[in-house]
């Protein structure tokens, strides 16, 4: 109930999506694979890695369930509701494997680790079992799982990235696409269940990333976003000169596949996004201008106990560099209401930090205390629900109205906006993004305008989550 508060503007909004039937290439499947899933950017990417494989191995995806061979369900483990709807989405599952006994069920993802023994042996609702770094082995254990096992592969590997396989989009607008660059994450948040269900942080070849962005780009493609749980971190060392590339340099090299193609990137760490990062952005004019900051918390003791290893006042100044090198950089942030031991005080701290960086966007959470992870085994989570749930309300609300503030501010403004699709209001409409990641819908008239273009938009009008205008001829 609480999360649905949060659900209007965060990026987990999108809770169990399935995919729609993939024709590939011409291929012959003899089996049905059906996913759905959860959580955060990196599971869907993944879910078309899974996709590739399986598709190498005969099966093609359908987006009934119904009428599948493979069931399988990408899991999130962030917070506990998540937790809740995979199980009871299992639970459907079961029900129309009682009429289909050979149909096979999956669990892949976060998920995995912490609930095998309880899905595979006690609850008997999965056949399979798969974790994030073995995903290359889900065929085989299908095969196992076919002649009756139970087949779990939870390992977490040090340098599984994928980096070989192209992941089949699915359900992709054919504009837009997200490649990822690292998996894992070594911060170690207090809060945080990801370094224990995706292990240590590990960064993809970078020649394969730009091999991957130059393809996309050559599929007609627009725009990637590249995917990491802190893609300032990324490192990787070439073998063949010995050059390190960090994370500008990776921008840089995605940057220069075309200047028609736009470059974003997510998740940054104010910790390590670097001056070198926005001189690079500042740079390239396809690197869009916008930058997804989670700050956690206002008050400097919480990030403390959240182990964020910055302070607010050094969150500020971050702030103000990024805005100093790229005046006209689109912000957006995580929160967290009801930190164990949050005070009213340190709430209100988030509150005006929040009014201080007027941040254009942000996915907004109340604390849910995740097994294992360091503020479970150290703190207390001893933030009453109610107060929790009405601290995130003031959030929301605070948010709503700057929002809409920083849009109204866009009144009279042209923008370059890339067309991704129809709007979901008119198909009269377009729908596309200007590079400040904001969603500006306009009219089609009869300017003969494609999915994939760039428009000039001039803003006339917005609500709180869009910008309306006309296109300027
Ligand atoms: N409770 C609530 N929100 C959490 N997040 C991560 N772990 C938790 C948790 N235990 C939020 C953080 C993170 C986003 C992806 O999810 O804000 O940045
Ligand atoms: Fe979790 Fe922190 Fe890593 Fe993000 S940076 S995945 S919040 S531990």
């Amino acid at each position: 109930m609480l999360e649905s508060l949060s659900s209007k503007v965060h990026d987990e909004g999108r809770q169990g999506e399935a995919y729609a039937p993939v024709v590939a290439d011409g291929r012959e499947f003899r089996k049905k694979f059906y996913i759905e899933s959860y959580g955060c950017q990196m599971n869907f990417s993944d879910s078309e890695i899974v996709a590739s494989i399986l598709n190498d191995n005969g099966f093609g995806a359908t987006g009934n369930y119904a009428e599948a061979d493979l069931v399988l369900l990408n899991t999130c483990s962030i917070r506990e509701k998540a937790e809740q709807t995979v199980r009871n989405r299992l639970q459907v599952f079961q029900q129309v494997k009682d009429n289909r006994p050979g149909m096979l069920i999956g669990v892949l993802g976060c998920m995995a680790e912490r609930l095998k023994e309880k899905f595979l042996e006690e609850e008997k609702l999965v056949d399979i079992v798969v974790g994030p770094d073995a995903y290359r082995t889900l065929p085989g254990l299908v095969a196992e799982a076919e002649t009756g096992q139970k087949a779990v592969n939870v390992l977490l590997s040090r340098d599984e990235t994928y980096a070989d396989i192209s992941p089949v989009r699915l359900d992709s607008n054919g504009v837009t696409a997200f490649v990822s660059i690292m998996r894992g994450c070594n911060n170690m948040c207090s809060f945080c269940v990801v370094p224990f269900t995706r292990g240590r942080e590990r960064s993809r070849d970078a020649i394969s990333i730009v091999r991957e962005c130059t393809d996309l780009f050559n599929k007609g493609f627009k725009e990637v976003t590249l995917l990491g749980q802190n893609v300032d971190s990324y490192y990787w060392l070439d073998e063949t000169n010995g050059r390190a590339v960090t994370f500008a340099h990776l921008l840089e090299m995605v940057a220069l596949v075309d200047p028609s193609l736009r470059v974003r990137f997510s998740t940054s760490h104010p910790k390590d996004i670097t001056d070198e990062v926005l001189q690079t952005m500042a740079r390239y004019e396809n690197i869009c201008r916008y930058i997804h900051l989670p700050v956690q918390s206002g008050s400097t003791r919480v990030l403390q106990l959240m182990n964020r290893t910055y302070t607010r006042e050094w969150y500020q100044a971050k702030v103000q560099r990024i805005l100093s090198v790229l005046p006209d950089c689109g912000l957006s942030t995580d929160i967290i209401a009801g930190f164990c031991s949050e005070t009213e005080e340190d709430h209100q701290d988030t509150l005006s930090l929040m009014e201080y960086a007027r941040y254009d966007m942000s996915y907004m959470f109340f604390y849910s205390e995740r097994p294992g992870t360091l503020a479970a085994r150290r703190y207390k989570d001893d933030v009453p629900e109610e107060v929790k749930k009405r601290r995130l309300e003031e959030i929301v609300r605070l948010q709503n109205r700057l929002s809409l503030e920083k849009n109204k501010e866009d009144i009279g403004k042209i923008f370059t906006v890339l067309i991704e699709g129809d709007s979901k209001k008119s198909a009269a409409d377009w729908r596309g993004r200007n590079s400040q990641n904001k969603v500006v819908v306009f009219p089609k008239g009869d300017a003969g305008l494609q999915k994939g273009d760039y428009v000039q938009v001039r803003i006339d009008g917005c609500t709180g989550a869009t910008l309306i205008g006309r296109p300027v001829i």
